[in-house]
């Protein structure tokens, strides 16, 4: 489904991403797992067309996507969750979502979106009339994936959505996550959490200084020696 070869993106002088390359299957929860710097947002943002590759190609069910704009490529079904959320303050929780589908023209669709949405995430509808920047963290995050939902996405990446929550939540929002894969969304999942993250992941990517170090299925990472010792506290 997604074909990242040879991605190269830098910052002026900064080579933040070094000649990565790896792959998602249709139907899979891939995870990119790596420490504070190591490039995983900046990979996630070039897929997302918010940042522009030095070089590589970036192939999303058969096509090249490297130079299109990051509307085009939302309307091609790939939504993103931003790190930190993002919700816009000011604005309701209905219209945070309105504002997820912005480029779905048809109103049964978007009515569709909401219901579903509200299904997935009932404490939204509770609140869709309250100002966003009002909720929690948890519910924040809760709204920030709701919102990429509404475009109703192929493949949806999420950028740290388990960052800052209590535990409680973080396993209703991995929950979460497995739900949205089972009903047919592609997952890409970066996280600090590595252990949770690649118990749910199918396959697993270990970034570090901007490049691949390392990839295998979940199991297989959360039992290699090396994974365990520098990304799983064991
Ligand atoms: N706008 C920017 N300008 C310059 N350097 C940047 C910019 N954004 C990120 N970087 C640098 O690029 C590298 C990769 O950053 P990135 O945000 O992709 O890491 P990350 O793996 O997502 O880290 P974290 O887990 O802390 O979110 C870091 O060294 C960072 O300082
Ligand atoms: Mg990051």
């Amino acid at each position: 489904m997604l074909k990242v070869s040879d991605l190269v993106v830098n910052y002026g002088v900064i080579n933040a991403v070094k000649k990565v390359n790896f792959e998602i299957n249709q139907g899979e929860i891939v995870t990119l797992i790596g420490a504070n710097g190591a490039g995983k947002t900046t990979i996630l943002k070039s897929i997302s067309g918010l940042l522009k590759a030095k070089s590589g190609q970036i192939e999303y069910e058969g096509k090249s996507i490297n130079r299109q704009k990051a509307p085009k490529i939302v309307a091609a079904g790939i939504s993103q969750v931003p790190e930190g959320r993002h919700i816009f303050p000011g604005l309701s929780v209905k219209e945070n979502l309105q504002m997820g589908a912005f480029l779905v023209k048809d109103s049964s669709k978007i009515r569709q979106g909401f219901q579903e949405v509200y299904d997935r995430f009932p404490v939204l509808k509770e609140r869709e009339n309250q100002d966003a920047a009002t909720l929690s963290g948890g519910e924040q995050q809760m709204l920030a994936m709701g919102r990429a939902l509404m475009a109703r996405p192929k493949l949806i990446l999420l950028d740290e959505p388990s960052m800052g929550l209590a535990p409680i939540f973080i396993n209703e929002i991995f929950d979460i996550i497995k739900e949205i894969n089972s009903n047919g969304t592609t997952v890409l999942l970066i996280e600090q959490n590595a252990k949770k993250a690649l118990s749910i992941a199918d396959r697993g990517y270990v970034v570090a200084s901007g490049e691949i170090k390392m990839t295998g299925t979940g199991g297989e990472l959360l039992q290699n020696e090396d994974v365990q010792k520098a990304y799983l506290g064991g």
